[in-house]
C-alpha cells in the first residue's frame, strides 16, 4: 500500500533521514519506533507531505506521491492525525469533527461519519458541545484522532497518540488504534510507547539517528536484545 525507497531528507543543510526504506502492507498496523530527534515525525511528515524530500520515492496505492501536495494525498485516503493534537481550541467538539470533512469526497458521508466516531468515543458524543480546548489532554487527542477519521481514510499516520496520556488513556487510545484497523484502516504509528505499541503491531522499524537500524514482526523485536535494552529498561 505504501512503500519508501531510499529517502533522504534535510532541514536546510541538516540531512536527518538517511536511505529509509519502509513498507506498509494493506491491512497492517505498522510502528516506527526511536528515541527523541531520530526522525520519526519527520518520516511521517515527507509521507504526508507537510515536507518534501531531497531524494527517494515514495508510492502510495502504486502512485508515485513525490509531488503532490498534502491536499491530494488527503484525497487519496492518506491522512495524519498530527503530534501535538493540534485541535482547533475555539471550536466546539462536533464543529471540529465536521472540519475533518473539509474535502470533497468525505462531506456525502459526513454526518454518517460523526455517527461512527460518537459509537468508538462515547466521551466525545457526551462532550460534543463542548470547545475543543477546554477538554481535557486525553480528550483532545480522542478528538484529533476522531477528526482524522472523518476524511474515510485508507491509512491513517498516527504521530505519538499515546503521549502525556494516563494508563487509562493510553489503554483505550491502543484499544482504539487495533478497532479502527479492524473496520479496515490501515494503520502508520510512531510511538514512544514502545511496548504497548509493538504488542498490537504486525511489524515494526526501529530508527536511530535517522537510519532504519531494525525491522520485523511485533513479536520479534519486543524480543530483541537491543530492543530490549534501548527501549524497554531490560
Ligand atoms: N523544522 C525543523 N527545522 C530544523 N530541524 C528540525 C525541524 N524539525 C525537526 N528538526 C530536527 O530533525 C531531527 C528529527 O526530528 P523529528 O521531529 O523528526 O524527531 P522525532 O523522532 O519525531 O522526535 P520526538 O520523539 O522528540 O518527537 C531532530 O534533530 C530535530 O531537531
Ligand atoms: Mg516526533
Amino acid at each position: 500500500m505504501l512503500t519508501i525507497n531510499k529517502l533522504n531528507f534535510s532541514y536546510g543543510d541538516m540531512q536527518v533521514l538517511w536511505n529509509i526504506d519502509l513498507a506498509v502492507h494493506e491491512g497492517e498496523i505498522v510502528t516506527v519506533v526511536g528515541a527523541n530527534g531520530s526522525g520519526k515525525s519527520t518520516t511521517l511528515k515527507n509521507i504526508s507531505r507537510l515536507v518534501a524530500p531531497q531524494s527517494g520515492n515514495i508510492d502510495f496505492q502504486g502512485e508515485n506521491i513525490n509531488s503532490l501536495e498534502s491536499h491530494q494525498v488527503v484525497e487519496r485516503g492518506l491522512v495524519q492525525v498530527p503530534e501535538g493534537r493540534k485541535i482547533f481550541p475555539e471550536m466546539t467538539v462536533l464543529e471540529n469533527l465536521r472540519m475533518g470533512s473539509f474535502i470533497k469526497s468525505a462531506r456525502p458521508t459526513r454526518e454518517a461519519n460523526v455517527e461512527r466516531v460518537f459509537t468508538m468515543f462515547p466521551r466525545l458524543k457526551e462532550r460534543q458541545k463542548q470547545l475543543g480546548g477546554t477538554m481535557s489532554g486525553g480528550e483532545q487527542q480522542m478528538l484529533a484522532i476522531a477528526r482524522g477519521l472523518m476524511t474515510n481514510p485508507k491509512l491513517l499516520l498516527l504521530d505519538e497518540p499515546s503521549l502525556g496520556l494516563s494508563p487509562l488513556f493510553v489503554k483505550i487510545i491502543f484499544e482504539i488504534i487495533q478497532e479502527i484497523n479492524k473496520q479496515g484502516v490501515t494503520i502508520l504509528l510512531v510511538e514512544q510507547n514502545v511496548f504497548q505499541s509493538l504488542k498490537i503491531s504486525d511489524r515494526a522499524y526501529v530508527l536511530e539517528t535517522g537510519r532504519i537500524v531494525l525491522s520485523g514482526t511485533g513479536s520479534e523485536l519486543l524480543s530483541n536484545d537491543h530492543v530490549k535494552k534501548a527501549f524497554l529498561g531490560m
